[in-house]
């Protein structure tokens, strides 16, 4: 099924329960909170305030005129958070492994988060999608294009390379989320 829906990154109030949920993991200073802040059109590149822990996050996506809420679970990269993270898990319908393709080592993890995911929780690969951030900064880039999309592709996983800072590919990661989530939300309700 593909999606057909509009994006709506703004929230709109009301109490309506939560129809999915998300986690986004990877290690710490990827991106994370920036790519969710940058999409609910939030400039948050300047201030970087590590997460604590986990950070939850809604956000309303059109989903063939449904105004739909999903719940974003925005955890700290963090090694400290690894313990908390497994509870975290519990109820995703999909999951979004940053890295960043600056830092060579936080590419070289996303194995590691991979296996986490894994071990707590029983999503298939095409419920996760692998992002590799921080596109804009070019002449830094530790990790080829080729290798990440070779690598996801064996994984079994989309792959989009974004940038918060240029606003590359933002609203697209979003739409291939979407795209993930689309048969179950419209299938069935989600109790976290
Ligand atoms: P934890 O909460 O510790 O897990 O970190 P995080 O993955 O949520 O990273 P965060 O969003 O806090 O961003 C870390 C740093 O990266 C900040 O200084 C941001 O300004 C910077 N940053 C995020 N995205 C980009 C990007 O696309 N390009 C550039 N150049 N910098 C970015």
């Amino acid at each position: 099924m593909s999606f057909k829906g509009t994006l709506r990154p703004k929230s709109h109030c009301d109490n309506e329960t939560p129809r999915a949920k998300l986690v986004m993991i990877g290690d710490s200073g990827v991106g994370k909170s920036c790519l969710l802040e940058r999409f609910m059109d939030k400039n948050s590149t300047n201030n970087w305030i590590s997460t604590i822990g986990v950070d939850i996050r809604t956000i309303y996506l059109d989903i063939d005129g449904k105004n739909t809420k999903i719940q974003v679970w925005d955890t700290g990269g963090q090694q400290r958070y690894r313990p908390v993270l497994a509870s975290c898990y519990r109820g995703a319908l999909g999951v979004v492994v940053v890295f960043d393709l600056t830092n060579r080592t936080s590419f070289s993890n996303v194995k590691q988060w991979l296996h986490e995911v894994e071990e707590f929780s029983a999503l298939d690969a095409d419920k996760k999608i692998l992002v590799g951030n921080k596109a804009d900064l070019q002449a830094d880039r530790k990790v080829d294009q080729g290798e990440a999309q070779q690598f996801a592709q064996e994984a079994g996983l989309q792959y989009i390379e974004t940038s918060v800072l240029d606003q590359t590919n933002i609203q697209e990661a979003f739409t291939r989320l979407v795209e993930v989530l689309t048969v179950v939300v419209l299938c069935c309700d989600v109790s976290m």
